[in-house]
């Protein structure tokens, strides 16, 4: 059990490396930066029903592990859900997420987010405190994060504003942009601020499904273009939050699914049916199967082994069922076909193989 910031960062250099997250120079880089003295006091521990203190030994161990550590709650007000709005990410995310932006000596780079400040010190300690830009929404966090770089000896560029609005200088230019916060897509000023070549990476947020990450190149007419991987599960950027729609529980109608339900939840048509239907948002909950989803009218379903309520104006399972259909006369893509490309601020065109092969919403 490591019980100090050397302690815990080795563990954590080790379970990264193990994992095969780091070359030589990032390796030196983590070893270099530890994530200790980035962690405030309270800190929590996300389980997947609540946020739970750490203290004592509970604090080494969860700073030493691959999981996030949560910094705030609901937007540091107090009395709330208990919400986490801001953490220190997830080791092996921010890894991969550093690999994927391809950084090379001399690259500018804009990170949003800044939260901890944690990763601003890892670009830093990589690139040079010149060539790192990073902003916070939160004016609490962004000045904590100004204190603690400072102490431990870093001076990166720090903005404290929404990052909807890029950096605040008419001629910024990036050569690699990260999103440490989920969002629905690249902000028009962001896409704005990248240089062509440039990559943008982070999570993106689908109403259907776990969020996926993007990693896009900026293309000389200006859009951004690249593939869709894997999943992660970042907080969402203030803009892109869900909002909650009270749902009429008189309008509930009760009836047999009538199919399978695990095959809703597979990779490839979570991302299909969310470029088909993006303004849904789909979810499901275990162990008893359940699928969840509502759009913004107030339309609703839950469908269980307890058979389907519908709830509002919108048929939402004839819509997924439809959708479903078309996916599989599509030839039923794998998650890793998927590709998407953003342009001035609008929500990503997703594409299946090429970017010719767009996947367009349903219109309603
Ligand atoms: C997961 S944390 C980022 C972790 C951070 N990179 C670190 O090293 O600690 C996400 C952060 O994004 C911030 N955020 C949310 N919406 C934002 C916005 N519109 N502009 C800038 N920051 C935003 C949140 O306040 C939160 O602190």
């Amino acid at each position: 059990m490591p019980d100090t910031p050397s302690g815990a960062q080795a563990a954590l250099v080790e379970l990264l490396d193990e994992r095969g997250l780091l070359d030589p120079t990032w390796k030196k880089v983590w070893a270099s930066v530890p994530r200790a003295p980035f962690i405030p006091d309270p800190a929590w521990r996300q389980d997947p029903d609540r946020c739970v203190l750490v203290t004592g030994a509970a604090r080494w161990d969860l700073i030493a592990s691959d999981r996030p550590v949560v910094t705030q709650l609901d937007d540091g007000t107090p009395d709330g859900p208990g919400t986490a709005t801001s953490s220190n990410s997830m080791p092996s995310m921010v890894a991969a997420q550093l690999a994927h932006l391809g950084l090379k000596d001399g690259d500018g780079v804009l990170e949003i987010g800044t939260a901890t400040g944690y990763v601003a010190a890892l670009l830093s300690e990589r690139l040079g405190d010149e060539l790192v830009h990073s902003i916070e929404i939160d004016p609490v966090l962004a000045a904590t994060a100004q204190h603690v770089l400072d102490v431990q000896g870093y001076h990166p560029y720090l903005h404290q504003g929404d990052a909807v609005d890029g950096w605040p200088a008419p001629d910024a230019a990036f050569d690699a942009v990260l999103f440490t916060c989920a969002t629905r897509t690249v902000p028009a000023a962001v896409l704005d601020q990248a240089r062509p070549g440039a990559r943008i990476v982070g999570p993106l947020i689908r109403g259907i499904g776990e969020d996926t990450v993007m990693r896009l190149v900026k293309q000389p007419d200006g859009s951004a273009i690249g593939r869709l991987t894997g999943s992660s599960n970042y907080m969402p950027m203030r803009a892109s939050r869900a909002a909650r729609v009270p749902v009429d529980s008189s309008t509930g109608r009760h009836s047999d699914a009538g199919r399978p339900l695990e095959p809703f939840t597979e990779g490839g048509f979570t991302l299909y049916a969310s470029a088909r239907l993006p303004d849904v948002r789909m979810w499901h909950t275990a162990p008893d199967l359940s699928l969840w989803a509502w759009a913004p009218d107030g339309s609703a379903l839950r469908a269980s082994a307890d058979g389907l309520w519908e709830y509002g104006p919108r048929d939402l399972w004839a819509e997924l069922r439809i959708v479903y259909a078309e996916y599989h006369a599509a030839g039923a893509p794998l998650p890793d076909a998927y590709g998407a490309t953003v342009r001035g601020g609008d929500l990503p065109q997703v594409w299946i193989g090429s970017p010719d092969r767009v996947v367009s919403p349903v219109v309603r």
